[in-house]
């Protein structure tokens, strides 16, 4: 079950979800050919104490992996779909495309957010892909509202996805969020309407879409974390953190 939180929780994520936006802006600025992934991820480190927040990823262990992860900031290229970890010798190149995933702990409260973005000009494919998967997310966003069911997000999301041509990853989910990085309800990208855990007012969920130019399966790396396309075509992520209202949404996640 989804937890709903306090008013004075909800503006602690509030004023949590303006500094990562905030952070997370930064480093989008800072993404060219020739910067690696390492310099992004201690970028986001560097700003998000400078907000007197912490990151919320780094040491993070959930139940069952080998390792907690051991840095701020996601930074997941090309057929990487999410959680790969940054490194100096990984050097962006033109034409690459970058997933951001970043969280946060302010005022004891956690949020989650993720952009998808081109270093330089990218191909047609890869920018509709961008394109379709920020969309995808809008479309889950405005399935949210008091009463509504997890399906109905899921399906939402999936439906815009398939229409376009691509896959919707199924091993990964978005989730409730706020006490902690991940919590209850499990949240998929695909699913049936009418079907899932219902939403009530002041649950805090972050929906988190992750798209593939080709075929939807992944695999893990040996690092124990990448999660890469099986095809080795492209993947793109979008997060935001919401919090639910009786006739729709907040979006925390927001500048
Ligand atoms: N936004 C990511 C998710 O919900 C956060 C991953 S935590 C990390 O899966 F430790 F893996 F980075
Ligand atoms: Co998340």
């Amino acid at each position: 079950m989804g937890t709903v939180k306090t008013a004075q929780e909800i503006q602690a994520m509030r004023e949590g979800g303006k500094i990562l936006a905030a952070v997370l802006d930064e480093v989008v600025r800072r993404v060219a050919p020739g910067v690696s992934t390492l310099f992004l991820s201690d970028l986001a480190h560097e700003r998000i104490f400078a907000h007197d927040a912490k990151p919320s990823f780094l040491g993070y262990q959930p139940s069952g992996s080998a390792s907690p992860y051991p840095a701020a900031l996601c930074v997941s290229v090309n057929d990487e779909v999410v959680h790969a970890i940054p490194s100096a010798k990984r050097m962006l190149k033109e034409g690459d495309i970058v997933g951001l995933d970043l969280g946060l702990w302010y005022g004891g409260m956690c949020v989650d957010m993720a952009v998808t973005v081109g270093v330089g000009a990218v191909g047609a494919t890869a920018q509709k892909l961008i394109e379709v998967t920020r969309q995808s997310l809008s479309r889950g966003i405005t399935a949210v509202r008091n009463g509504a069911r997890t399906g109905d997000i899921g399906f939402a999301i999936a439906s815009y996805v398939e229409k376009n041509g691509f896959g919707v990853v199924r091993d990964l989910a978005g989730h409730g969020v706020g006490y902690k990085v991940h919590e209850d309800p499990l949240i998929m990208n695909f699913g049936k309407k009418g079907t899932g855990e219902q939403l009530l007012t002041g649950m805090t969920i972050a929906l988190e879409p992750m798209v593939t130019e080709g075929d939807w399966h992944v695999t893990i790396d040996r690092d124990g974390w990448t999660i890469r396309t099986r095809d080795g075509k492209l993947a793109a992520h979008f997060e935001h953190t919401l919090v639910v209202m009786d006739d729709g949404c907040e979006i925390l996640t927001e500048l």
